[in-house]
């Protein structure tokens, strides 16, 4: 099991009441799984991506990636576990608008055990998501959905065994939006990279991918079985 949440719980205080945004969430993924999260906005998916993530904490509960609790973690061991297990592709564009194309996707290896990087894997990856030719421009230079595509190629570079990615297709056309999947079924099928992906967008769920599909409502996160019971 790659992932593991154990009556997870996370409350906000807004207004002087308790808010809980994540609220007792059980969930285990296995190596290779296509899980895909869907509900309304407000409804906990950003935050509980963050709670398994390691960037949130949790006001309860655990969460384990590859059998090691992220908060029994000193911080040094757990943001070496984020840059070496997981990629992350945020809600919203996250480039270094400074950098070049090639040097955003390398950026994530100047934090880790090869600081210098791989071009080679970056190139591959960046022809993956078809921006072999827009290796040198810089963000500004690209349309939002050459941009999205530059945070998918940033989030494979460390190899991460588990890609989370909160709502990578929003406010993208069809066809890109129908792109990006192919490609995140690409490395789900040939790298067994376990994938969690937040959405409010049917269409993610109707594609060939296979997934685990689960909707979350008000905190709660619950498992669908067939269409018939998905979030509407
Ligand atoms: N840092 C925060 N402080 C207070 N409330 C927050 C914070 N982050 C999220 N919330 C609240 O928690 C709930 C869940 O938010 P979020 O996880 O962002 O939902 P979603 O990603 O499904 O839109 C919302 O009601 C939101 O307003
Ligand atoms: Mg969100």
């Amino acid at each position: 099991m790659i992932i593991n949440c154990q009556n997870l719980h996370k409350t906000y205080l807004s207004d002087g009441k308790e808010l809980h945004a994540v609220d007792n969430v059980n969930l285990s993924v296995s190596r290779g799984d296509f899980v895909i999260i869907l509900g309304h906005s407000g409804s906990g998916k950003t935050t509980l991506l963050s709670l398994i993530g390691g960037l949130t904490s949790p006001n309860s509960g655990q969460v384990t990636i590859n059998g090691t609790e992220n908060w029994a973690q000193t911080d040094e061991e757990l943001s070496n576990m984020r840059n070496r297990t997981i990629g992350f592709i945020f809600q919203f564009g996250s480039l270094i608008p400074t950098l070049t194309v090639l040097e955003n996707v390398l950026l994530p290896l100047s934090f880790s055990d090869n600081p210098s990087g791989d071009r080679e894997l970056a190139l591959k990856l960046l022809g993956d998501v078809g921006l072999k030719d827009k290796t040198n421009v810089f963000p500004s230079q690209l349309s939002g959905g050459q941009q999205r595509r530059v945070a998918i190629a940033r989030a494979f570079i460390n190899r991460p065994a588990i890609i989370l990615a909160d709502e990578p297709t929003g406010d993208l056309d069809e066809e890109t939006e129908k792109e990006i999947l192919t490609i995140f079924r690409k490395y789900n099928q040939e790298k067994n990279t376990t994938f969690m992906v937040v959405t409010h967008n049917r269409v993610l769920a109707t594609t060939q991918i296979n997934p685990r599909i689960f909707g979350m409502r008000s905190g709660v996160l619950t498992e669908q079985l067939t269409d018939a019971e998905l979030v509407k």
